[in-house]
Parts: C-alpha cells; sequence; structure tokens
C-alpha cells in the first residue's frame, strides 16, 4: 500500500469544495474496518450536509458498502467516529440508526417480502391502541404515503413480494418518511430500475432534499451522479481519495478512482465473424413469440430491448433454462434436445445470469469452488492438462478478482467481484457459446472495460457471444450485430453504425416493424 493520499487536508484545515455555512448533519471521522486479509476502511473521513446528495464512487470492493453497513448498524468499525448533529453515536443495531433517523435502501432490500405493503411500512413502529392494530388507519397512511412518493393505486394490503423492485424501494422510502428520516442511504438502488423507474426516483430524491433530508447514493453509473449528485467523494482500496463537486468531468472522477486513465472500448477493427454455431428457428415459450437468430463463431451479437421485451428470455430459452413450447436450437448443425441448463452446458453454452446472487454463485462457497462448478461438474468438458488449483488462480488473475484468496466465501466479496468469478466459471470450461445477461449490473467503470476487453478476446478466438445490455453505449460499442426484441420478438436487426436513437424509436414503436 505505497500509493499516496490525494490531498486529505487536515481536520481543521479549509475544504475548499465544501458548500459554505451549513453544518453537517453527519460526520464520520477516522473510521476503519477490517477483515481478514482486507482492509475494507482505512481512517476514512466523510461528511453529509442537509440538503445535499453526497455520491460515493469507487472500484468494486473499494469500501462504499462497508461504509454504508457501518452506518447502519449492520457492522461495527474497527476505529473513528460517528457524529450526528455535532453528537458522537454508536449503533449497535439496524433499530438503533433508524431510531436515530438514518433510513437505508439497497440494492438486495430490506423489505419482508411476505408481509403487506403497510405491515412493511409500519414495521417495527405500528401503530396500536387499546393493544389493538389499527390495521385500517395503517392502509389509509401507507396509501396516502405511496401516492405522495409516486406510486399510487397500490393496494396496501398487498404482500410486498407480489410488487416491482422499484415498487419494493417506494415502500422502504414511504417507510423512511414515516419515520421522518433525515439521512436516506442509497447503495446501488438504481442498478435494478428501468430508465423510467430511475427518472421517478430522481424526482423524488429532489423532493427529499427539497425537504432538507442528506441522502448518500451509491452507483456505479456516472452520468447518474452528474444528474443528482451535489457532491462525489471518491474511495479507493478502502481510502477516502477526494471530496469534488458532482459537476466534476467524468474522466477526472474515473482517474481518481482508478488511479490511472481507462481505456474505452476495445478497438482491434471489425471481427471477422465464421460458420453459423447456434441457431435457433421460430422459439416459442410462455414469453417467446417465435424467434429466429444465427449466432457466428467470432462475433458478439447485442440484444437491445425494453425491459419485458423478451431478452432474458430468449438467453434462457437457449440455455434450455425455461420450457420450450415450440422451435427449434442447432449448435453448429445438429438439433439439441434442451431439457433442463445441463444439456445447454454439455453442448457448449455458458450463461451469465442478471441475477447473480440468485442463480450465479453458490453463496456458502469459496471463490476457488465457485470458479471451478462447471469444470467440476461437467467431466467432459475439461480442458486437458491443467490442474484445478493453476485453473482458479490462473482465472482469478486473468479476471483480477479481488480477494484475499481462493478460499474466501464468495458472498463476502464486493459485487461486481462475485460476477466477475461467475464469469470465470465459464471461461473454466472455455464454452463455444457465451450468453451473457446484463453482465455489467454493478461492475466499476475500470472493470466494464476490462471485462470487455476479455468478451472481445473471446470472440476474436472464435467464441460466439451474445450479449443482453440494458445500457445501449456497451451494445453499441461492442456489438458486431445488434437484435432489438419487442414484444418476444426480435423486431428489427442493425449494423454497429446505428444510432442509440434508431433502436430506441425501434424498442418503443407501437406497430411491429417489417423486419
Ligand atoms: N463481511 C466481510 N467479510 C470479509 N470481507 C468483506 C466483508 N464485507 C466486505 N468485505 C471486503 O471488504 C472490501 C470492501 O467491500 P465493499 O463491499 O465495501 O466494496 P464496495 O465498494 O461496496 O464494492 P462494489 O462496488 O463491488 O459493491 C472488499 O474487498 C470485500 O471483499
Ligand atoms: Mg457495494
Amino acid at each position: 500500500m505505497s500509493e499516496s493520499r490525494v490531498a486529505e487536508p487536515p481536520p481543521r484545515a479549509q475544504h475548499a469544495e465544501r458548500p459554505p455555512a451549513a453544518p453537517p448533519l453527519l460526520r464520520v471521522r477516522g473510521v476503519g474496518k477490517r477483515f481478514p486479509g482486507v482492509v475494507a476502511l482505512d481512517a476514512v473521513d466523510f461528511e453529509l450536509t442537509a440538503g445535499e446528495v453526497h455520491c460515493l464512487l469507487g472500484e468494486n470492493g473499494a469500501g462504499k458498502s462497508t461504509l454504508v453497513k457501518i452506518l447502519a448498524g449492520a457492522q461495527r468499525a474497527d476505529e473513528g467516529e460517528i457524529e450526528l448533529n455535532g453528537e458522537a453515536v454508536s449503533f449497535a443495531s439496524p433499530q438503533e440508526a433508524q431510531r436515530h433517523g438514518l433510513a437505508f435502501i439497497f440494492q438486495e432490500l430490506s423489505v419482508v417480502p411476505s408481509l403487506s405493503v403497510a405491515d412493511n411500512i409500519a414495521l417495527g413502529n405500528e401503530r396500536v391502541r387499546g393493544g389493538l392494530l389499527q390495521r385500517r388507519e395503517a392502509h389509509a397512511e401507507a396509501r396516502a404515503l405511496m401516492e405522495s412518493i409516486g406510486f399510487p393505486g397500490i393496494d396496501p394490503g398487498r404482500p410486498v413480494r407480489t410488487l416491482s423492485i422499484a415498487e419494493q424501494q417506494g415502500v422502504m422510502i414511504a417507510r423512511a418518511l414515516r419515520l421522518d428520516s433525515r439521512v436516506i442511504v442509497m447503495d446501488e438502488a438504481t442498478s435494478a430500475l428501468t430508465g423510467e423507474e430511475v427518472a421517478r426516483l430522481f424526482a423524488l430524491i429532489r423532493r427529499l432534499k427539497q425537504g432538507g433530508r442528506a441522502i448518500v447514493f451509491v452507483s456505479h453509473r456516472l452520468q447518474e451522479l452528474a444528474e443528482i449528485g451535489d457532491r462525489v467523494t471518491v474511495f479507493k482500496d478502502g481510502r477516502h481519495v477526494a471530496t469534488v463537486p458532482a459537476s466534476t468531468p467524468p474522466q477526472e472522477l474515473v482517474r481518481l478512482m482508478v488511479g490511472r486513465e481507462v481505456q474505452g472500448f476495445p478497438d482491434g477493427g471489425r471481427r471477422r465473424s465464421g460458420e453459423v454455431v447456434l441457431r435457433a428457428r421460430g422459439l416459442r415459450t410462455a414469453r417467446l413469440d417465435g424467434v429466429d437468430l444465427d449466432v457466428r463463431a467470432g462475433e458478439v451479437l447485442g440484444v437491445a430491448g425494453l425491459v419485458g421485451s423478451g431478452r432474458t428470455e430468449l438467453l434462457r430459452a437457449l440455455f434450455g433454462a425455461d420450457r420450450l413450447d415450440g422451435g427449434s436450437v442447432e449448435l453448429d448443425g445438429r438439433a439439441l434436445r434442451l431439457r433442463r441448463p445441463g444439456d445447454a452446458i454439455d453442448a457448449g453454452l455458458a450463461l451469465v445470469p442478471e441475477d447473480r446472487r440468485g442463480q450465479g454463485i453458490v453463496a456458502l462457497r469459496s471463490v476457488g469452488e465457485n470458479l471451478l462448478t462447471i469444470w467440476e461438474t461437467h467431466r467432459r468438458l475439461r480442458p486437458r492438462g491443467e490442474r484445478p488449483r493453476v485453473l482458479a488462480q490462473r482465472l482469478r488473475e486473468q479476471l483480477a478478482i479481488k480477494t484475499p484468496s481462493l478460499e474466501q466465501r464468495i458472498s463476502l466479496l464486493s459485487g461486481g467481484n462475485q460476477q466477475k468469478v461467475v464469469i470465470g466459471k465459464w471461461l473454466a470450461v472455455g464454452p463455444r457459446v457465451l450468453l451473457l445477461d446484463e453482465p455489467t449490473k454493478g461492475i466499476d467503470v475500470g472493470a466494464k472495460m476490462e471485462l470487455f476487453r476479455l468478451v472481445d478476446r473471446l470472440a476474436r478466438a472464435g467464441m460466439a457471444v451474445v450479449m443482453v445490455s440494458s445500457e445501449l453505449p456497451e451494445v453499441l460499442g461492442m456489438a458486431d450485430r445488434i437484435c432489438v426484441m419487442k414484444d418476444g420478438r426480435i423486431a428489427r436487426e442493425f449494423e454497429p453504425g446505428v444510432s442509440e436513437e434508431e433502436i430506441v424509436a425501434v424498442a418503443l414503436s407501437e406497430e411491429e416493424e417489417a423486419k
């Protein structure tokens, strides 16, 4: 750890970047947190002013979520102080943090899925009169709160598990408002939202700000920070690097967080695609309405479309994860019988799913074990020669997976590093076709480009890649061809030179476009 810390003034010095007057609502001083083999936070300072949106930025594993968890009382700092309104506080539990006016919206939501909307909003602070729960009042209150934050018409009696992610976040925000929380912390809250849902959340954040609340906002999407943030604090390797205005140019932010210039999309010229490797005809499932698709060796096929247009379902159908009601899939000219994912894997297909935690990893197993799961279970696919440990170690290095060791339990890795392991476990067996569903979700900007370089290398070495992404610049930057899905079909195919607007127009179009 020899790198120098960038301009962090001593405690009493003037912070040039701090807006004048308003005393900090929350002050974190010298907070440190160590885990076995990892310094997650190293004497970190952080300040939050009433009425500001303060963003946290940093590479995967930089320590953002650790700070959030310490503030939430979910983890204890090894050292340092937290002050709220000038008074030292320390939270032994999330309930205590909540009582002090801090609310948290995580990506893995802390709602209770089986409880109703109203019960979740009132959780831990129910209205009781004469020993009786005031259900009708609680429902009226929940309805009004949800409506006030832009979610009208949700039945307060509905179990929360039946709501969309955005609506569930709404429930958490409603709870925060009901408790009159002064500080609302959102850790990657937007990563699972659609564009429209993000816009609604931002409108709400602006109102919360005007009401004098302070927001801590964590996201890997730089354009979001510019749009909603006031200040940005950058962490690197557990240290505070700088606190700068959110209007700081993105390249500068990236330089602060990565410590060097980040390269752009791989630019090795057009890839030369070969034979058709994967051929699908008339695929029908509950959500697909007759999809024809050819994927060639050596190409990256981008799949764009709105949420719900059938992109994930297409990958799942190709992978044997959803029941086919009709249609056929061929690999290298041979018909595949896809009854279950195991059939697809044996044939040489790989799927990196959107829901990493639910489907991509075995949470209780180590990094090494996760890297070797496919290698272990599909003997036929094992490349010859390399010993498993050496293989796992090579993948760890190739993907720059940040972990103290291969023995570390995977659930203890930061989100982005878990994603790298999910990709690594497929590279252990070298599939013919790689299906990627939102592969950059939760991945920092530097790691994203590393990932794209890797995908580019794999394609150039002859792998056929299908990549679904909601981030159009990524699709445009990577794909040799772009399919736009709509209502369970491929509405249109484009060459790489196409503009974002043209893709969006097709994705949104009412009429089915002629192919
Ligand atoms: N409970 C834990 N046990 C061991 N190590 C941990 C634990 N929680 C976090 N870490 C490690 O601490 C470091 C910081 O992790 P943290 O989750 O705070 O990163 P992050 O900045 O939120 O990253 P990301 O952008 O990927 O979410 C990482 O190296 C992580 O593996
Ligand atoms: Mg995190």
